[in-house]
């Protein structure tokens, strides 16, 4: 007893558990690997009958078939231009380019993206939006464990953890030294905010308890709500450039924020200031962020993204003692890639049945 069309969803990654088995329950089973198997049936002994997984199946009909991209790393284009033509749902990741060429791979099934992502930048939008597709994302429930990723991120840059661990392991640390392995701490400092949107936010409120005098924050306009839980003050960015201590990037990748932090803002900032960025790389120049760090125009910087990513191992970032690069793990709990793979599966499924999604980014 099948419905009369079983949708095609094509997943361009393993993911987590439970957004797997999200998708196991609403599918009949195809990929290279059976996408979640059910248990043995010892492992669930059903006195009365079938399995309760069994019976929630026979009950709900599967309507859609699942394909996998059945590995940790990325699928090469043309996989992933196999896997999705004819699909109905693709459930990608931020680092699957969705572009034209997919899309018109994919061809005229397609009704709903879901992305493992709050960042959408990955995505062809005007295209999607032209075609009728609607695409779901995963905000709010990364907010807080990439907000204490870019805390973790920010002290380990300013107060030179990694070098001090390094001098440690290499017999560097000889004595009790004055004026050795000194950074910056945020007691009394001005922490300026690149886009003070819901990491921005949650950013702020982690910060604040360490004794920071002064917040700054830039946007497309002021936030005066959002800011009054802070006093934060809406400036310009040279303004913030120039008047903040420690500066974090938390806001999306756009074509008005792509290159923002380039040679021009590197110059105006204090040369005893720190650099964070947890957004997207691409929203800082690279190149000038090595000359404001290498010349010692700035002090640090923190990076959890990058461009490319990976960073190559010869890029000259990673020559940089004052430079501290995280693989892009600010969202890198089990707990919350967990939720955000449900959120991605139920926006998915929700978007394939014609239902309101969970979370949909309004195109
Ligand atoms: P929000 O939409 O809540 O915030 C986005 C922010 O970007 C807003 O404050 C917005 O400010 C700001 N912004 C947009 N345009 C500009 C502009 N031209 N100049 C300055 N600021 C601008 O998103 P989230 O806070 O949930 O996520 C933000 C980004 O963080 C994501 O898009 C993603 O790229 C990145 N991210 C990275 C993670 C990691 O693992 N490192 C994890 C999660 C997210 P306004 O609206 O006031 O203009
Ligand atoms: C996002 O969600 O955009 C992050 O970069 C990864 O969680």
């Amino acid at each position: 007893m099948r419905p009369v069309l079983l949708m095609k969803v094509f997943v361009t990654r393993r993911i987590p558990p439970e957004g797997r088995a999200a998708l196991a329950r609403a599918a009949e089973k195809r990929c290279n690997r059976p996408l979640n198997p059910d248990p043995p049936p010892e492992a669930h002994p059903a006195p009365h009958g079938p399995s309760l997984q069994l019976a929630a199946r026979l009950a709900a009909q599967p309507f859609c078939e699942v394909e996998q991209w059945d590995s940790d790393e990325p699928i090469p284009v043309k996989e992933l231009e196999r896997g999705v033509a004819g699909a109905h749902g693709l459930l990608c990741l931020l680092s699957d380019l969705v572009d034209k060429r997919i899309l018109d791979a994919a061809g005229a099934n397609l009704k709903v993206i879901s992305t493992l992502s709050v960042g959408v930048d990955h995505l062809a939008l005007d295209e999607i939006k032209k075609r009728g597709i609607r695409v779901g994302y995963t905000p709010d429930v990364l907010t807080d464990t990439t907000a204490e990723l870019a805390v973790s991120l920010l002290l380990t840059t300013c107060r030179r953890l990694p070098e001090a661990i390094e001098e440690v392991k290499n017999g560097g640390w000889t004595s009790w030294k004055p004026l050795w392995l000194c950074g910056y701490g945020l007691t009394q400092s001005t922490v300026g905010i690149v886009g003070l949107g819901r990491i921005g936010q949650a950013i702020a409120r982690r910060l604040k308890p360490f004794g920071v005098q002064r917040f700054l924050y830039t946007g497309r306009q002021p936030r005066p709500e959002e800011a009054a839980e802070f006093q934060a003050e809406f400036v310009s960015t040279p303004e913030l450039a120039a008047q903040s201590d420690f500066i974090v990037v938390a806001c999306s990748l756009t074509p008005a924020t792509k290159g923002l932090c380039n040679k021009d803002f590197f110059q105006k900032m204090k040369e005893t200031a720190v650099f964070v960025n947890i957004s997207r790389g691409d929203v800082v120049n690279q190149d000038d962020l090595y000359q404001a760090l290498a010349s010692g125009q700035i002090a640090a910087a923190g990076l959890d993204v990058t461009t490319p990513e990976p960073l190559p191992t010869n890029h000259p970032l990673l020559t940089l003692k004052n430079c501290v690069i995280l693989p892009h793990i600010g969202s890198a709990t089990h707990r919350t890639r967990n939720t955000m793979s449900m959120l991605a599966a139920n926006n998915l499924l929700a978007g394939l049945r014609g239902e309101p999604m969970p979370s949909e980014l309004m195109l």
